[in-house]
C-alpha cells in the first residue's frame, strides 16, 4: 500500500493506494466525533457492484444514496434530489460524505459535501483509474450547466482519498483506457521520465496487473499532490494541468458526452499538439510521439463522427478558461514543458480540428 501526501497546511489530506485500502476507512471514521454518520453517495451501477464489500468495511448501516450512472446525473437537479435526502436524514455538520465511483459522482458528491450547511467533510473512495489517477484528488467539485462542463462548483477538499484497486478490477476496458489519458497529461505537463516509463510500460499497465498499478496511480497522485499543493485554486501552476482541456471539453459539450472525458482529453492533447507545432513551438517527432503513445493504449485518434468547427469555437468560448473572452491554452513544448497562450485564433482551431475529423 502506498500513502501519498497531499500538503495543505491544515487542509493537507493522505492519498491511500492499494489493495484492499479501504481498510483505512476505519480508522479514519472513528477518529471522528463521537456518533458521528456517514452519508454514502455512489453511482448506482458502482453501488450493485461493490456496495456490499464497502459496507463491510463501513459497519453500521451508513444512509447509501445512490446517483444513476452517466454525466447527466452531474447535474444541479440531482445535487438538489441528495440535498432533500440529506435533509430527511438529518445529516449535520459533524457527519461525513463519502463519494463511491467515478469522476462524475466524485465532483457530484464532493459539490453536495461543499455546500451543505455550507460544507461538511467528504471522503473519497473512487472507482475508475480516471477518478483515482486525477479527479478525486485536488478538490475540485462541481456539475454541469448546459451551457457547459462543470460551470457551477467549488475548490472543497476531501478529508482523504482511498482508492482500493480491488474496485478497479469490474472496470470496463474502455473507462480504464480513458484514464490513461490523463496519466499521459500529468507526464506531458510535469514529469518527462514519467513518460518514459509508460512507454517502457504499456502492455504491461494495459494488462492491469495490481503492482502496475499501485505504482502508476501512486506516481499521478504524487504529480496531482505536487501541482496542487503549490497551486490549490488554479492562480498559476495548476492551470498546466488543463493542457488538452480547452478543446477536450468543448469537444465533450459538442458530442453530448458521447464520448468519455478521458476520450476527449486525449483528442484535446493531439488538437492543442497540432496548434503547438504550426506554432513551431513542438518538434513533429515529440507530436508523433505522444500520438503514437496514445494509440499504443487504445485511445482515439479521430472524432467518431463529423463536427463543425465553429461549434467548438463556441463551446470552448464558454469554458472556465476563458478570460476576456478568449480561450486560455496551455500548448506543450517539450515532454515535461508547457507554455500558456491567450491568442490561439480561430484558424488555428479549425486546421487542429480538421486534423481530428474521421476519415
Ligand atoms: N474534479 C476533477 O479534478 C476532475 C478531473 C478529471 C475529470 N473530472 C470529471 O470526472 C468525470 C469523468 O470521470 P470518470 O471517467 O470516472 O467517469 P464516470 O464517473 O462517469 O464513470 C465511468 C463509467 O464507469 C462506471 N464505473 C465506475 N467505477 C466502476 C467500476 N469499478 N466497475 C465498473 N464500472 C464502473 C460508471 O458507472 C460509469 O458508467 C467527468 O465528469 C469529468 O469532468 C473531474
Ligand atoms: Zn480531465
Amino acid at each position: 500500500m502506498r500513502c501519498v501526501n497531499l500538503d495543505l497546511g491544515p487542509r493537507s489530506y493522505p492519498i491511500h493506494v492499494g489493495d484492499g485500502a479501504q481498510r483505512v476507512l476505519v480508522p479514519l471514521l472513528e477518529a471522528r466525533p463521537r456518533g458521528a454518520r456517514l452519508a454514502v453517495i455512489a453511482d448506482a451501477h458502482v453501488a450493485e457492484l461493490h456496495l456490499d464489500s464497502l459496507l463491510a468495511a463501513l459497519g453500521p448501516s451508513p444512509l447509501v444514496l445512490t446517483v444513476p450512472p452517466g454525466e447527466a446525473s452531474k447535474s444541479l437537479a440531482s445535487a438538489e434530489n441528495l440535498y432533500d435526502a440529506l435533509a430527511a436524514a438529518r445529516i449535520e455538520r459533524d457527519d461525513v460524505i463519502v463519494s463511491f465511483g467515478g469522476g462524475m459522482v466524485g465532483d457530484l458528491a464532493g459539490f453536495v459535501a461543499a455546500t451543505w450547511l455550507r460544507g461538511i467533510d467528504f471522503i473519497q473512495v473512487p472507482t475508475t483509474l480516471l477518478a483515482a489517477v486525477d479527479a478525486a484528488v485536488g478538490g475540485k467539485t462541481g456539475v454541469n450547466h448546459r451551457a457547459g462542463k462543470n460551470l457551477i462548483g467549488a475548490f472543497y477538499q476531501p478529508a482523504a482519498v482511498i482508492v482500493d484497486i480491488d474496485f478497479l478490477t469490474t472496470l470496463p476496458q474502455r473507462d480504464f483506457v480513458a484514464g490513461l489519458a490523463e496519466s499521459v497529461k500529468h507526464a506531458l505537463v510535469r514529469e518527462a521520465h514519467f513518460l518514459d516509463w509508460q512507454e517502457a510500460h504499456a502492455d504491461a499497465v494495459l494488462a492491469r496487473g495490481p503492482v502496475m498499478l499501485e505504482e502508476l496511480i501512486a506516481r499521478n497522485c504524487e504529480i496531482k499532490a505536487e501541482v496542487v499543493g503549490r497551486d490549490e485554486r488554479e492562480q498559476h501552476l495548476r492551470a498546466v494541468l488543463n493542457y488538452g482541456h480547452t478543446i477536450g471539453h468543448a469537444i465533450e459539450h459538442v458530442l453530448e458526452y458521447e464520448l468519455r472525458h478521458g476520450e476527449c482529453v486525449a483528442l484535446g492533447m493531439l488538437a492543442e499538439n497540432h496548434i503547438s507545432c504550426a506554432r513551431g513551438l513542438l518538434e513533429r517527432a515529440a507530436a508523433g510521439r505522444v500520438a503514437g503513445l496514445l494509440m499504443r493504449l487504445g485511445l482515439p485518434a479521430r472524432l467518431p463522427r463529423a463536427i463543425d468547427a465553429r461549434d467548438i469555437l463556441r463551446a470552448s468560448q464558454m469554458d472556465k478558461k476563458v478570460r476576456g473572452g478568449a480561450p486560455n491554452f496551455v500548448l506543450l513544448t517539450k515532454p515535461g514543458e508547457t507554455t500558456r497562450v491567450a491568442d490561439v485564433s480561430e484558424v488555428e482551431i479549425v486546421a487542429a480540428l480538421d486534423a481530428l475529423q474521421p476519415t
